[in-house]
């Protein structure tokens, strides 16, 4: 049975693929989040909830024992989230991190430079590329509600293709990248339609 330790999980992105894991597969939940009582339980047969800030070594490294894959889905502090999730998860000798950033980080979407709003996410992103971990990095478009599930998968060093994904079609990808070990690992992927 596959434990997916979910960061971040009052997030939007957090929420809509903690619906798709437990309608589409049998993994249990950790929902990890600030605030606890703002989240009611979805399944409590199939998920826990503990409140805990990223930032917060012990609660966090507590949280990721026992686990097989971490999915963060974060905002705010990201490079020092980045550096604690890294920490712990060598510390418990967990390997797989799924890790939501955004498209632009690399300088990669054809005619838009994004500068200084985008730093948070390129310096996540740069914490945990120098990590040994076993990590795929998402950068997706601007989310839509459609319900659609259709996007494409650029690799790092290549152009960012279209604009926008739909919350369908990443959960789609996350559900896909946690029950796969070996999917995309070692990779910063853009995510479009
Ligand atoms: N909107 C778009 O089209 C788009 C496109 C590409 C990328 N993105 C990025 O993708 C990420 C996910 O998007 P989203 O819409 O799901 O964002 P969101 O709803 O703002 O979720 C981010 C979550 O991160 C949590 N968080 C922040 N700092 C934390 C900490 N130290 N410890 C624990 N939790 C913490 C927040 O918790 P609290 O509720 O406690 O504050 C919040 O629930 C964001 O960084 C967003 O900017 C968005």
């Amino acid at each position: 049975m596959t434990r997916v330790l979910i960061l971040g999980a009052n997030g939007q992105v957090a929420r809509h693929a903690t619906a798709s894991f437990l309608e589409t597969t049998d993994v249990d939940l950790t929902l990890y989040l600030r605030r606890a009582s703002r989240l009611k339980n979805p399944a409590p047969k199939r998920a826990m909830i503990i409140e805990g800030d990223v930032l917060d070594h012990m609660v966090l490294t507590d949280a990721m024992r026992d686990q097989d894959v971490v999915f963060a889905s974060l905002a705010g502090d990201m490079a020092g989230q980045a550096r604690n999730i890294v920490k712990s998860m060598r510390e418990v000798d967990l390997k797989r991190l799924i890790f939501i950033s955004s498209m632009g980080i690399y300088g990669e979407v054809p005619g838009q430079k994004y500068r200084n709003v985008l730093d948070p996410y390129r310096d996540s992103a740069a914490v945990i590329e120098a990590s040994n971990i076993d990590y795929t990095i998402l950068r997706p478009g601007w989310f839509t509600q459609t319900p659609e599930v259709d996007y494409q998968i650029t690799q790092k060093g290549e152009p960012f293709c279209g604009h926008d994904v739909s919350l369908n079609s990443l959960s789609d990808l996350i559900v896909k990248l946690a029950l796969d070990p070996t999917l995309h690992v070692g990779c910063s992927i853009g995510v479009s339609q």
